[in-house]
C-alpha cells in the first residue's frame, strides 16, 4: 500500500531524450504539404516614412510566389483594442505593415514569400525602399529630462505602481546616522534563446488555421490572430510542444506571426516564417535604467529611510513597465519611503518582460547600497540584513505567507564559507589576485493566476491530462506528470500529460514564476475531481464494499480503490470500467487564488547569494570563481529540474554582471551588436563553481501544494552579489551593468 511519493524527486525531463536525439519538433521545424517560405524585410531607418517601395525585380525572381507590403497588404480586422495579447502595455500594440510609417530601426516592412526560404531571402535584397527620414531619439540618457509617469493599465495587475510613500523621508534621511546612495546604469538587453521565433501555419481552408508558433502561451497567441484576422478562436488552433528558449520574450505574439497567418491566409497556402538571430533584436529588449538610491540607518544598522527612483525607456506606442522600486521596503522594514517609477518614450520597439523584469533591475541598486551601508557602519553585510531582516512585508504592511530568508542566509553563508572574509577590501589574495566575497539578498513574487486542466481516465486505468499550458524548457509537464501522479496514486508511466495545444483547457501566458502554482494547483483540482467521479461509479456498483463509504475512508493507489480502515477491501478501476460498461469517465476543472484570502499575506521566494570573485588586475579579468545561491521557495516538486532553473539563473546573473549589453549607435538609432559574437553572453570557460541550496520551507497559503516557483529567483540576487564581491576584491564601486574592466582602472 505504501507509495513512493513523486512530488520531492528528481525525475529529468520526461521529454530529454526527444530532445538529445533531435526528435524534438520546433515551431519552424512541421513540414508542409506545398510549404512555401516568408522571410522579412526590416526597415534601415529609425524613423520616417517609406516614399518608394519597389518590388517589381525581386517578384519576377525564380521561385517568389507574392511580396506583401503596406501597400498590398491584405486587410485585417485589427479590432483597436489596446490589448491585443496577454502581455500587452497600456498603449497601441503595433501593427506590422499598417502603413508607411516608421516608428523604429528594424520595423518590419515587407514580406517575401517564396518556394524556399533562400529563394525568400535573396529576393528581399532586391528590394528597393526610399525613406524619408526623421529626427529621432535613442538616446536614453541624453534623453532622461523626458522623464515622464506611466500609464496606467491592465499589464498592472501583476506589476503594481510603486508603493505610496511613508512617513518622512527626506527628514528621517537627513537625521539618520549614516547615508548610502549610488546611481546605477543599465544597458539594453536582448533576449537570445538557442531557437529563433518562428511559425508554421498550415492552411486548412475557409478561415481555418493550424499553427506551429515559438510561444510561452498558446491561447495568447490564438487570441492574437483571431482578434486580429477576425478569425473564430475555434478556428485558429496554436500548438507549441517544445520551445527552444523564450525568457520571456515569448510572452507576447511576435511579428513572424502575423505575417506567416497574413501570408497564409491570403495565398491559402501553407507557410513558415522564420526570423534570423539579427532580427531577434527588432522586437522587444531588457530597457536600459537608471537608478537613484538613498538609504539611511541608525548606528546599529537598521535601515530608516529609503528612497529608490527609476526611470527606464519605452516606445512611443506602448507604456511598457516594471516594478523596480517596489523591492527594498519589501526585504527591509523601514517607516520611511519614497519609492518613483518613471518612463523615457523613445524612438525603439516596446521593451518586453526579460527573466526577473524589474526585479534583476531594481534588487542590484537596493543590495549595492545596502552592501555600502554595511561597510559605512563596519557591520558585516550578512549581518546587516539580519538587523534588518522581518516577516512582515513593510510596503504592504502584510505578513509573509512563509519566508525562510533566514535559513537561505545561514546555509548559503555556511557552505560558502562566508566566515572566512576578511572585511578590509583588498585584503584578500590568491596569487597576484585579488579575492572579493560578496553576498546579496533575492526576492521574487509568487504569484499565481486561473488555470484549467481536462483529467480523462480511459478503460485502462490509465490517466490523460490536458492543458493548454507551454513548456519552455523548463520541466513544466514533467512536474505537472508528478502533481497528477501522486494526486491519483498512480505511477507515472499510467499518466499521460498532453499540453501545449490552444484547443486544451486555459492556462495563461507561461511566465512570472507562476506556471507551476497556476497549473499545478489546476491538476491536483482536476485529479482531485477524477477520483470523486470514479468513487461515485465504483460505489454505484452492485453490492460495492464502498456503498456505505465515504469518498474520504478510500485511498487510490496503482490502479485501485481501498478501503483504509479494511485494505483487502479494494476494486480496479478497470474493474469498475468494465462492470459499467463505459470507456472513460472526464473531468475539467478551473483552479484560481480565493479573491477574498489570497490579498491578505504577502507571497514571496527569497533567495541569498554568496559569490567569490578573482580580479586580475594586470590583465584585466573579472572572474566568478564561486558561487552559492541558496533558496526558499516553498515545496519544490522536482529538485534537479529546479536545481536547473536556478543554476540557468545565476549563469544569466553573471552574464548580466559581467557580459551582456546591446550597444546602439545614436547617430542611426540602431543596435550595433544583433548577434552572438558582438552581444557578448558567458561561455563554458566564464561559469566555475556554482551550488545550489533549497531550504526547507512549509508555506500552506500560497496555494494547496506550497509552491511558489523558481523560473526567476535564482538571477536576482546574483549581479549584485558579483558587484559587493568587486568591490571587496579591488575597493572600487561599479554600480553600472555590465561591469567592464576598465571601469575599475
Ligand atoms: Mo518570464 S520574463 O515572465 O518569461
Amino acid at each position: 500500500m505504501t507509495r513512493k511519493p513523486m512530488i520531492g524527486q528528481s525525475i529529468s525531463r520526461l521529454e530529454g531524450p526527444l530532445k538529445v536525439t533531435g526528435e524534438a519538433k520546433y515551431a519552424g521545424e512541421y513540414n508542409a504539404e506545398n510549404l512555401v517560405y516568408g522571410y522579412v524585410v526590416n526597415s534601415s531607418i529609425t524613423k520616417g516614412s517609406i516614399s518608394a517601395i519597389d518590388t517589381d525585380d525581386a517578384k519576377k525572381m525564380n521561385g517568389v510566389i507574392e511580396i506583401f507590403t503596406h501597400e498590398n497588404r491584405p486587410p485585417t480586422a485589427w479590432f483597436d483594442i489596446q490589448y491585443a495579447d496577454m502581455d500587452a502595455p497600456p498603449g497601441t500594440v503595433f501593427k506590422p505593415l499598417k502603413d508607411n510609417i516608421i516608428k523604429y530601426n528594424g520595423q518590419p516592412i515587407a514580406l517575401v514569400v517564396a518556394e524556399t526560404f533562400e529563394m525568400a531571402r535573396y529576393a528581399a535584397m532586391k528590394i528597393k525602399v526610399a525613406y524619408i527620414d526623421e529626427e529621432f531619439e535613442t538616446d536614453f540618457k541624453a534623453k532622461l529630462h523626458n522623464e515622464r509617469n506611466p500609464k496606467k493599465g491592465l499589464a498592472s495587475m501583476l506589476k503594481p505602481p510603486p508603493p505610496k510613500p511613508k512617513g518622512d523621508f527626506e527628514e528621517a534621511y537627513r537625521n539618520s546616522y549614516v547615508q548610502s546612495s549610488g546611481t546605477f546604469k543599465h544597458g539594453t538587453e536582448h533576449h537570445n534563446p538557442m531557437e529563433m521565433f518562428a511559425s508554421t501555419v498550415i492552411y486548412q481552408g475557409k478561415g481555418k488555421l493550424k499553427i506551429y508558433d515559438k510561444t510561452q502561451g498558446t491561447i495568447n497567441s490564438q487570441l492574437y490572430v483571431a482578434n486580429v484576422f477576425g478569425l473564430k478562436m475555434k478556428n485558429v488552433q496554436v500548438i507549441s510542444p517544445f520551445v527552444g528558449g523564450a525568457f520571456g520574450s515569448g510572452l507576447r505574439p511576435q511579428y513572424q506571426l502575423f505575417m506567416a497567418v497574413m501570408a497564409s491566409l491570403a495565398l491559402k497556402r501553407n507557410v513558415r516564417v522564420t526570423l534570423d538571430r539579427t532580427q531577434m533584436f527588432t522586437f522587444g529588449h531588457r530597457p536600459p535604467t537608471i537608478q537613484y538610491t538613498r538609504f539611511g540607518a541608525d548606528q546599529n544598522g537598521k535601515v530608516n529611510a529609503l528612497y529608490h527612483k527609476a526611470s527606464a525607456e519605452t516606445s512611443q506606442f506602448e507604456d511598457y513597465v516594471e516594478m523596480v522600486v517596489n523591492w527594498s521596503n519589501m526585504l527591509y522594514p523601514a517607516e520611511n519611503t519614497l519609492m518613483e517609477s518613471k518612463l523615457v518614450p523613445l524612438d525603439v520597439y516596446s521593451p518586453l518582460d526579460m527573466r526577473a523584469p524589474g526585479g534583476s533591475t531594481g534588487i542590484h541598486a537596493i543590495e549595492i547600497t545596502m552592501d555600502e551601508l554595511a561597510f559605512k557602519l563596519n557591520i558585516d553585510p550578512l549581518e546587516l540584513r539580519l538587523i534588518n531582516y522581518s516577516n512582515v512585508d513593510k510596503s504592504s504592511d502584510k505578513e509573509y505567507s512563509s519566508k525562510e530568508l533566514r535559513e537561505c542566509y545561514l546555509q548559503g553563508a555556511e557552505k560558502f564559507g562566508w566566515s572566512k572574509r576578511n572585511p578590509k577590501p583588498r585584503s584578500m589574495k590568491r596569487g597576484n589576485k585579488l579575492i572579493g566575497y560578496g553576498m546579496a539578498t533575492g526576492i521574487w513574487d509568487a504569484n499565481r493566476l486561473l488555470a484549467r486542466v481536462e483529467a480523462r481516465m480511459t478503460s485502462d486505468g490509465k490517466v490523460e491530462l490536458k492543458s493548454a499550458v507551454t513548456d519552455i524548457g523548463t520541466g513544466t509537464f514533467t512536474v505537472l506528470s508528478q502533481i497528477a501522479s501522486d494526486e491519483l496514486g498512480m505511477n507515472l508511466e499510467n499518466v499521460t500529460f498532453s499540453y501545449a495545444d490552444s484547443s486544451m483547457p486555459f492556462a495563461p501566458i507561461q511566465g512570472g514564476s507562476f506556471t507551476t502554482a497556476t497549473v499545478g494547483a489546476a491538476v491536483k483540482t482536476a485529479c482531485q475531481a477524477l477520483n470523486k467521479k470514479i468513487f461515485k461509479k465504483a460505489a454505484s456498483l452492485k453490492e460495492s464494499f464502498l456503498s456505505f463509504a465515504q469518498f474520504e475512508d478510500i485511498i487510490f493507489r496503482n490502479g485501485f480503490l481501498i478501503l483504509k480502515s479494511d485494505p483487502e477491501s479494494r476494486i480496479s478501476v478497470v474493474d469498475i470500467f468494465k462492470q459499467l460498461s463505459i470507456k472513460e469517465i472526464k473531468t475539467t476543472n478551473t483552479a484560481m487564488p480565493n479573491p477574498l484570502t489570497s490579498g491578505k499575506k504577502a507571497k514571496a521566494a527569497h533567495s541569498a547569494v554568496f559569490v567569490e570573485v578573482e580580479v586580475d588586475e594586470e590583465l584585466g579579468v573579472i572572474e566568478v570563481t564561486r558561487a552559492v545561491t541558496s533558496v526558499a521557495a516553498g515545496k519544490i516538486i522536482n529538485p534537479k529540474t529546479a536545481e536547473s532553473q536556478i543554476l540557468g539563473g545565476m549563469v544569466w546573473g553573471i552574464s548580466k554582471a559581467l557580459h551582456e549589453e546591446t550597444i546602439t549607435d545614436h547617430q542611426f538609432g540602431k543596435y550595433m551588436n544583433p548577434n552572438l559574437a558582438e552581444y557578448h553572453i558567458p561561455v563554458h570557460a566564464d561559469i566555475h563553481d556554482l551550488s545550489v541550496i533549497f531550504v526547507e520551507e512549509q508555506d500552506q497559503f500560497v496555494n494547496d501544494l506550497g509552491i511558489k516557483g523558481v523560473g526567476e529567483i535564482g538571477i536576482v540576487g546574483m549581479p549584485p552579489a558579483i558587484a559587493n564581491a568587486v568591490f571587496h576584491a579591488t575597493g572600487k564601486r561599479i554600480n553600472d551593468l555590465p561591469i567592464h574592466f576598465e571601469r575599475l582602472l
